[in-house]
Parts: structure tokens; C-alpha cells; sequence
């Protein structure tokens, strides 16, 4: 939940750390910190508040910092003490000998520091991360050897853990190991580099080593060189992420989401042409898991949380409709985790995750394989922790998101997961040529009408401004539309911080109507399947109750008019595929409820966007 950059080279640090900084601080923005090596000693700048205000304090360091050519940096999210400039990164021992930025939970904090308090050692801030760098400057002085000393704070620390170290009498070196937490590094030739995302160092060099769970390494500008926590060598290869640094780029839009938002085109563009054979509708065979798989399988389980959870509904929905003999099922990771779910050699499960770095999906799989269950992985990032930990990885083609709130990521999960449920069910025998056929035809056609939402991004931005002093919000569907009525849900909450809850259409009645006045806004997803009238005469029971009902329908469906007060037109599709279309100004509405609210869009406050904590 906080991301943290280390520099160890010959150009000057400072900038390339504030860079990195800047480029991870959707994953934490409370507070931020560098330290800069100058000369003997080495500087620490910390402040509360943006990578910004960072910025225009290490303009005020002494000279002598301006030159310095290694350094580590942090952004933080609080989990163990306040957000104060105290406890904000890098901290250093009472001794002086070592710098350190951490991101995870250390969980034996506690007995650690209490007994370096017995034995004299002076605490000066209440976070977790103090106890380990205490630690670390304890174990270096016995040792006198990094390599050592590093070897028992690993073994000594529990919890989750990604720590950039400077020990102060080791110049041009940086220290990093990893447990739990992501960590990536790179070597460009005259430079090493470290960050918790690889778009941090894009810039320098595609080549990335991604540090496995026990691995530690030391950075300098001529190598870097890995170890296990044992302190053994390991060779280590890179692995090439083509993901563009331009991309991670805000271009002319004020916020990444809304650049985000008009990329959804694109990806499914390209997930479906990597995906299926152009000439004729077949599945391409890299998509599909070990031949012959499905005929063991009798359960799939979709697995995930937040946003990429609401993904697995959609393509639950697409599966089920396809197939009514399969054991199909969407979970949300952190109770999966939890529960006595059933598992084996005849199960499936498909882990969806577009960081591949979630603390409750990540455990939620190693559980799964635990039981001999077949896994898969849906992520987003080449050599995350889900890809490296499950047997099988597709990757989802959305290339870097920045905005804390997840769009064009969920486009390419949706565009990825359809795809996939058609292949399995192919293997299977269950697919028919003719629905193979009609939503392989079906997708082809989504981006250009997607691009057809998108051009009405005017008329949304005006019924956002108009209903943004509402109270609250109650997103209403039934079927295909109830992924998106969580989904448009927590886009407001989010980023707009309103009251919003999805109900299933039919459940309204049953309690949430209740709610209802002339200040709880209705938005209501009513597209013209065999379950329209249904749903409108859900939306007949909310204006009874004087809600304001803002009707999502299907173009020309001039007679869903009469239901609302507004009225946001649809391009059809095939009932299945819906979601691909009706998220759109869904999105758009959250991000222009959030701008006339005046929010802190891409940053919301609370929020980080990979939570690699439980
Ligand atoms: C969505 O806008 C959120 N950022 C959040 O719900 C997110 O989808 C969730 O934390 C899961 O993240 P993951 O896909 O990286 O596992």
C-alpha cells in the first residue's frame, strides 16, 4: 500500500527518485520521504501531504544533495502509526548507520521493539517499519557485514515485507529484499534501480527482475546481485514488460481515469485480435488452458475482490448462460480465504486480479492449490505475484492504470474472462457454433460502439452536475446488469465519496425501498432483454416513492422514457455483452459527479490501488 524507489548509479538521484515516487503514488499519497547519499552522510526529506510537496522541499536540501547519485524514496499509506512527518519514510536507526523505506506490515513490530527498548535502543516514531530498521542497525553492528546482517533481519521479521536499505558506511550500494510485498529491479547498463512497480522504471529499461517471495539483493551502479534470505546466490533472468512508459502518461486529460476511460476501445480492440483468429471466429489455442483440461472439470470458481471481483460476475453470468450443467461460481478472495471452500483435482479456479499482487487473492489461491485445485491467473502485470504463483496466467491488455479507480482494467478482465469462458466451454463441448459465432461477432462490434458512448461523455458530465447534490445513490438491475450496479456503485463511492448501494432489481422491494425519498437518486439499468419490463416495473415501485430515476436504456427505446427523468441511451447489443457498453457512462458518471464535487480524483482519499495488506 505504499511505494517506495531506490537509485544507485551516476546520474543525480534525486530526480529519478521523485519520478518513481510521482509514478507509484496512486499507491499511497499521506505522506512521502527520500534520503539522498551526500558524500559520508545521508539526507532524509520528509513531509506530509503529495510527492508535489516533496518536490519543493528537496529544492531546499544542501547543495551538496543536488549531486548525490544514490538515494531510496517513499509514498506512504498508513497502516501502524498517524500520518505525521515522524513517522512518514525513510527512518533511521538512533544510531545513524541505516536508512530504510519499507512497504507491507511488519506483525512482530511489537516484540521487536519492546526488546530493543529493554536493551536501550531509542524509538522515536509508533510505526511498524521503525522496528525492523532498529533491528537491521543491531544486527549490522554484531555482524559488520550487510549481506549477514540482512540474512537475519529476514529471518527475524514476520509479516509482509518489501525494504530498500542504506547502510550508511556502504556507499553506492542499496539493499532490497522482498517478502509478501512486490519489489522489482533493474540494471541499465550504468545504473541499478528498485521500485514496488515495474512503471516506475520503465523509463530506463524494459529488462526487469521481479524478486521472488525470499529474495534479497544489492544494487549498485555497476550490478546487481541476488540472494535468498539465506544469503546464497541466485542468478536471476530479466523478464521484458512492453508495456510503453508514454502510457502511463496523462496525456491532455486532466485525470488518468478519464484517460483511462477512453482507452476501453482499445484494449478490447486488442484483446480480442490477440485473442481469435481474424479470418474465422476460432479461439486462438494460446488462450486456452492445457488441452484437454475440461474434461477433468466439474467447478469453476472465479475468484477476486473489489472491481476485478465484479469482472468474475460478469463472466459467471456468460458462463452459466452458455452451460447450465457446470458448477460455476464467483467468490470474493477474502472470504474464499476464509471458508471450507471446496476444492481438487476436478475443480477450476480462475484468480482474478489486475495487480496480481492482492493480499486476500493471493492467499485465497495459495489455498486453493493447497487442495490440489487447477489454477489460473487473470492479471494485468507480467511477473506480479499471482503470475509467478499459479500453474497457468493469461494476461489482460490494458497496459499500466494510474487512476486508483479501476476502468479500462475491468474492460480488459470482461474482454479477457468472455473470451476464456468460450474457450474452456469449446474444450468442454459445450459451446455451440452458433453462440460461438454470435458473441465472437458481438465483441467485434463493441469498440466502435463504445466509442459511440464515449462521444456522449457532454450530455453524461450534465445529468452528473445535475444530480451530484443528491443524497445518496441506489444502482438497480437485474441479471447482466447487476455486476454493473456494484461496479457503477463503487465509482461513486470511490472517487465522489457518496452514498451508493446496488440492489438486484427484484430485492429493492424487500427492504432498501424503504430508503426512498425525493433526494435518493435511482439509477436504474434497464436494457431491452426479455427482463425490460420487469425491471421498469421495479422502477415504477422507486418513483411511486418520489426517487429521481436516472434510466439507463436501449437506444430507441423511446417508451422507457415515461419511467424517468433521465434517460441515457444505449447501443444495442447482445444481451451477454451489456456490461461492455453499460459500464462506460457509468464511469463517466462517477468521474463527473466526482470533478462538480471537486475531488481528488485519481488520488481518493482512504484508498490505495493495490492493497497488499489484509
Ligand atoms: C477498484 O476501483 C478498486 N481499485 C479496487 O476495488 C480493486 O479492484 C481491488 O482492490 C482489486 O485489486 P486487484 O485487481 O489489483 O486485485
Amino acid at each position: 500500500m505504499c511505494g517506495i524507489m531506490g537509485y544507485a548509479g551516476q546520474k543525480p538521484a534525486a530526480g529519478i527518485i521523485l519520478e518513481g515516487l510521482a509514478r507509484q503514488e496512486y499507491r499511497g499519497y499521506d505522506s512521502a520521504g527520500i534520503a539522498l547519499r551526500c558524500e559520508e552522510t545521508i539526507i532524509n526529506a520528509k513531509i506530509v501531504g503529495r510527492v508535489s510537496e516533496l518536490t519543493r522541499k528537496v529544492k531546499n536540501m544542501p547543495p551538496e544533495c543536488s549531486v548525490s547519485t544514490s538515494g531510496i524514496g517513499h509514498t506512504r499509506w498508513a497502516t501502524h502509526g498517524g500520518v505525521t512527518e515522524t513517522n512518514a519514510h525513510p527512518h533511521e536507526s538512533s544510531d545513524g548507520m541505516i536508512v530504510l523505506v519499507h512497504n507491507g506490515i511488519i506483525e512482530n513490530s511489537r516484540e521487536i521493539r519492546t526488546r530493543l527498548e529493554s536493551e536501550g535502543v531509542k524509538f522515536i516514531t509508533e510505526t511498524d517499519t521503525e522496528a525492523a530498521c532498529q533491528l537491521l542497525a543491531v544486527l549490522y553492528k554484531e555482524r559488520g557485514d550487510a549481506r549477514s546482517a540482512m540474512s537475519a533481519l529476514t529471518a527475524e521479521l514476520r509479516g509482509a515485507f518489501a525494504l530498500v536499505i542504506m547502510f550508511r558506511d556502504i556507499p553506492d550500494e542499496i539493499w532490497c529484499a522482498r517478502k509478501g510485498s512486490p519489489l522489482v529491479a533493474a540494471f541499465d547498463g550504468s545504473a541499478s534501480y528498485c521500485a514496488s512497480d515495474p512503471t516506475a522504471l520503465l523509463e530506463y529499461t524494459h529488462d526487469l527482475f521481479f524478486l521472488e517471495e525470499g529474495e534479497m539483493a544489492s544494487l549498485s551502479p555497476s550490478r546487481c546481485e541476488f540472494y535468498g534470505f539465506d544469503g546464497t546466490e541466485r542468478r536471476k533472468k530479466t523478464i521484458r514488460l512492453n508495456w510503453d512508459s508514454v502510457m502511463a502518461d496523462k496525456g491532455h486529460f486532466d485525470h488518468f481515469m478519464r484517460k483511462e476511460i477512453g482507452e476501453q476501445p482499445d484494449v478490447l480492440r486488442l484483446t480480442i485480435d490477440a485473442h481469435t483468429i481474424v479470418t474465422n471466429v476460432a479461439m486462438d489455442k494460446s488462450l486456452t488452458l492445457p488441452s484437454g483440461l475440461m474434461k477433468q472439470i466439474r467447478r469453476v470458481q472465479f475468484v477476486a475482490c473489489g472491481t476485478s471481483y465484479y469482472a468474475t460476475l460478469v463472466a459467471r453470468d456468460i458462463m452459466e448462460s452458455l452451460d447450465g450443467e457446470l458448477d460455476i461460481r464467483a467468490e470474493v478472495a477474502s472470504e474464499y480465504r476464509y471458508r471450507n471452500v471446496i476444492g481438487g483435482g476436478d475443480t477450476l479456479a480462475i484468480f482474478v486480479s489486475q495487480s496480481g499482487e492482492t493480499a486476500d487473492t493471493l492467499a485465497a489461491a495459495r489455498i486453493a492449490k493447497a487442495k490440489g485445485t487447477r489454477c489460473t491467473a487473470i492479471t494485468n502485470v507480467r511477473g506480479s505475484t499471482i503470475d509467478r504463483e499459479v500453474e497457468h496466467t493469461l494476461l489482460s491488455m490494458a497496459g499500466p492504470e494510474v487512476g486508483v479507480a479501476a476502468t479500462k482494467t475491468f474492460m480488459g478482465q470482461i474482454s479477457l474472462l468472455a473470451l476464456l469462458v468460450m474457450a474452456l466451454l469449446k474444450d468442454r463441448g459445450t459451446l455451440s457454433a452458433g453462440d460461438e459465432a454470435r458473441l465472437i461477432g458481438g465483441l467485434r462490434t463493441l469498440p466502435a460502439l463504445q466509442q459511440a458512448m464515449l462521444e456522449r461523455e457532454d450530455e453524461i458530465k450534465l445529468l452528473a452536475e445535475k444530480y451530484s447534490d443528491s443524497k445518496g445513490f441506489f444502482f438497480i438491475g437485474r441479471r447482466e446488469c447487476v455486476p454493473l450496479t456494484l461496479e457503477g456503485a463503487l465509482k461513486l463511492k470511490e472517487i465522489a465519496y457518496l452514498p451508493s448501494e446496488a440492489y438486484a432489481a427484484g430485492e429493492m422491494k424487500h427492504g432498501p425501498i424503504a430508503m426512498l425519498d425525493e433526494k435518493l437518486t435511482v439509477v436504474a439499468l434497464a436494457p431491452d432483454t426479455d427482463l425490460r419490463e420487469k425491471t421498469l416495473s421495479n422502477v415504477e415501485e422507486c418513483r411511486a416513492r418520489n426517487a429521481p430515476i436516472l434510466l439507463l436504456a436501449s437506444e430507441g427505446d423511446e417508451g422507457a422514457r415515461a419511467h424517468a427523468n433521465d434517460i441515457i441511451f444505449i447501443p444495442r447489443t447482445e444481451p451477454e455483452l451489456f456490461p461492455f457498453i453499460g459500464v462506460i457512462p457509468l464511469q463517466l458518471f462517477a468521474y463527473h459527479t466526482a470533478r462538480t464535487l471537486g475531488r481528488d480524483i485519481d488520488m481518493p482519499r482512504n484508498l490505495a490501488k493495490s492493497v497488499t495488506v489484509e
